[in-house]
């Protein structure tokens, strides 16, 4: 039987292993999805132990991601200007990287929670790896406007600086939350701080968000973060957490790995908690 898993460290919350097990049900494919917790400094040691064991392909998580990408032969672009990969695929020696955070993502905001991109102002919170990965994938919808903001300006500056010299248009932007809230407002504002998981506020100015907009948080299953909280004070109607993003790269992954793509309305509907 195929094996495949989720590697991290620590690894005993992961929602991977049962929504891997749920899409090889729905699909009818025969395969094993454990998680796997690999020791912090033995990465390479716990994947080619897999491998051996007749693993076809794995998730990587925290804090494997960019690890995942050093070790493998054949790097997707998107994994690449992610810096990160979190799925792997085994052809005998080769090993393929790959990154479906931020496709995920959009097709999440695009296809399940109806908002258009394209033309639209788009407002990316963060400058690390979570902002990273959702860069291209957002841009391809050709957004009027992608806005980087970071509490630590230079470094949102700088990822926009590599990004154009990579050959991202001009309607990528970057700045600082004081850059925020004096001209148009935003149409969806995405979440990428780590703020959320630690319960913090984020300076975010209500002239900043649109009314008929949405308001997206990466992280899931933490209710009414404070940034949702600020998008529902300033008057946004439509809120969502990450789950939708979480399932979706996951179906992603499962398509690169089997050849079919599970359907996701169900399983995000069960595994979503109350906005609350
Ligand atoms: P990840 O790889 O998950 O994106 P990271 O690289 O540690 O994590 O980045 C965390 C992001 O959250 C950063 O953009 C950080 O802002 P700084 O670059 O200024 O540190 C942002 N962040 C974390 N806590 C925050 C807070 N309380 N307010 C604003 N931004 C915050």
């Amino acid at each position: 039987i195929d094996r495949y898993a989720v590697i991290g460290h620590p690894i005993g919350h992961s929602k991977s292993p049962a929504i891997h097990r749920a899409f090889a049900q729905a699909t009818g494919q025969a395969l094993e999805y454990d998680a796997i917790d690999s020791p912090p400094d033995a990465f390479v040691a716990t994947v080619d132990r897999f491998r051996a064991s007749g693993g076809r392909g794995v998730n990587v998580t925290v804090p494997f991601k960019l690890q995942a990408c050093a070790y493998a032969t054949d790097v997707s672009p998107a994994a690449r200007a992610a810096g990160a990969a979190n799925a792997l695929k085994f052809d005998g020696q080769r090993c393929w990287a790959e990154n479906f955070d931020g496709c995920g993502l959009v097709r999440d905001i695009r296809d399940n929670l109806g908002q258009r991109l394209r033309g639209r102002r788009v407002l990316l919170l963060g400058a690390g790896g979570a902002t990273r990965g959702a860069i291209l994938p957002l841009l391809e919808e050709r957004p009027a406007c992608l806005f980087v903001a970071n509490r630590t300006v230079s470094k949102a500056t700088a990822l926009v600086a590599e990004f154009h010299a990579a050959g991202a248009p001009n309607s990528l932007q970057g700045g600082g939350y004081d850059d925020l809230g004096r001209g148009d407002r935003f149409d969806i504002v995405i979440n990428a701080t780590s703020a959320s998981l630690t319960a913090e506020p984020l300076p975010l100015p209500a002239s900043a968000l649109h009314p008929d907009g949405l308001a997206y948080d990466m992280v899931y299953g933490k209710g009414l973060t404070p940034f949702l909280r600020q998008a529902q004070a300033a008057g946004m109607r439509q809120l969502a957490d990450g789950i939708g993003m979480l399932v979706e790269q996951a179906a992603e992954a499962f398509a690169w790995w089997r050849g079919v793509r599970p359907a996701t309305a169900d399983l995000i509907r069960r595994l979503s908690t109350p906005l609350t």
